[in-house]
Order: structure tokens, then sequence, then C-alpha cells
């Protein structure tokens, strides 16, 4: 057989065993309807997702509003929490302490850290860690790697839902625009040459971003699996802000456009 096609087959057969064994029904079980929980920081990150969606109602709770019905044939509630680790902790344990949540995307844009990352391009978390989190001294920032003890700070996303979205942005976005790896997250837009190459220098990130590691926190708290899922809209260098402001709505778009392609597998 040709290599290509045994390595065709090879992926399908991975990610069937991934999906059977996130998605199968212990036998005697009575089947509950799944639903997935959609947490995005800003409006334009699910606005694509709010116009596909068949919203059966909008719940109010702590001035955010939940969206809840069916999209791409899945419960789901979608929210967007706001920007930063605050918002992002306290909708994702509102939602959690109101609704039962199967699965969890989080869903949006973020900035490329390093060279192989363009604007466009995904980034899948396997990872993520919280860059900002640590003591300041006469001798400047030191980070803390006790953020989540087991894990040298690193908090892990689920990887079954990460083959999930593997896949999903493989077909959505074409093989060569995905990337998987360490997404870093901080209360900080980044901006700056220097302060993105000293991420990737110490965290390997592909990514940076206000609210993923917060979000795999308290997902991980709940026991729920989750995936953080990221367009580039800048490279978080000397003109991020700029950039940002012109590819923003498209990024967004971009990811949106994967969590429906999941939705189809989940
Ligand atoms: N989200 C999008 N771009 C970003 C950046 N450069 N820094 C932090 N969060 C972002």
């Amino acid at each position: 057989m040709h290599l290509n096609h045994k390595r065709t087959l090879l992926v399908i057969l991975i990610v069937f065993v991934a999906c059977t064994m996130l998605f199968a029904q212990p036998v005697g079980e009575t089947k509950k309807p799944k639903r997935v929980g959609i947490i995005s920081a800003m409006d334009t990150e699910i606005e694509l997702l709010l116009s596909e969606a068949e919203i059966e109602r909008v719940d109010e709770i702590g001035g955010l509003n939940f969206n809840v019905g069916k999209l791409c044939g899945d419960d789901v509630v979608i929210v967007k929490a706001g920007i930063g680790k605050v918002y992002a902790c306290a909708g994702a344990a509102a939602m959690f302490n109101n609704y039962d949540i199967d699965y969890v995307i989080f869903t949006g844009v973020a900035g490329g850290v390093g060279d192989d990352t363009h604007v466009l391009d995904m980034v899948i978390a396997t990872d993520l860690v919280s860059h900002d989190y640590g003591t300041i001294t006469d001798e400047g920032f030191y980070w803390r790697d006790e953020y989540s003890e087991d894990t040298k700070g690193r908090i892990y996303c689920d990887p079954n839902l990460v083959d999930v979205a593997v896949l999903s942005a493989k077909q959505v976005l074409g093989e060569s625009r995905v990337f998987t790896g360490t997404i870093v997250t901080g209360d900080q837009f980044i901006s700056s040459s220097k302060y993105v190459k000293q991420l990737q220098e110490q965290f390997n990130a592909l990514a940076c971003e206000m609210e993923g590691a917060s979000v795999a926190a308290i997902c991980r708290m709940y026991n729920i699996p989750c995936v953080v899922i990221r367009t580039m809209s800048d490279k978080a260098d000397g003109v991020a802000r700029e950039t940002y402001e012109f590819m923003m709505d498209v990024a967004a778009d971009n990811s949106c456009h994967v969590v429906m392609k999941m939705l189809e597998y989940i």
C-alpha cells in the first residue's frame, strides 16, 4: 500500500478510537444528551456561532448572558465571559454551577509566539501556563510553577478533545495552518517583540492570550474536559495592536468555523 494511504488510514483509525473512547456510553446507562459549553472573551469570538445556533433562551447570571440552545445538532451553552483571567474564571464557574456541562471549548483569537505561527494560523493548546503568576522582587519578576503544583505550572487540555480539534481544524483550515502546543495566558495584551521572545524561550509557547489557562484551571477543578482553540490575530510584537484591530474579526470567525466542525464529531 502507498505510504500516504497508510498514513491516512492510521490517522482515521486513531481519531476513530479517540472519539469512541471519548463519547462511548457505558452499557445499561440511559443516554443523556451531552451539552457543550462554549466560552469566549469577546462578542466577536462567538458572533458567528450565535448566528448559526438556534437559541432557545438567554439566561442572565452575574451580568453575563448564557445562550442556551442547539448548534450543529448539539445542545450548547454559549457565553462571552469578558477579557482577562478574572472574567473568564467567573464565567466558567457560573456556567458549571448552573448547567450540566460535559465538554468545554474555549474559542477565540491570540497573539502568535515564535517564528512558526503566522496570523490566521490556529494553535490548539495541549497545555497552558499562566505566564504572569509569580513574585516581583528588586531583581525582577520570578514566575512560580506552583499554580498547579502537580503539573509544575502547566494545565493540560483533554487529549481526546485536542485530537478532535486538530482533525476539525485541519479539515477547515488545511494541514499547514494548524499547530498544537503550549499557550500562555496573562492579564496583559502583549505588544512587545522583547517580551514575546521571552515567552517563547521560557515556556516554549506558540501563542499568548488572556483567558485560556484560567478557564482550563476551573475545568480541572470541576473535572470537565476542555480544549482551548485560538486563531492568531497578530504576532504579539511591536505592531500587535494594529494587526489585531485589522485581523481580529476574521480570526475570530476562523475559530468559530472549527468549533462547528468539532460539534459534528462530538
Ligand atoms: N489576544 C490576541 N492577541 C493578543 C496579544 N498580542 N496578547 C494577548 N492576548 C491577545
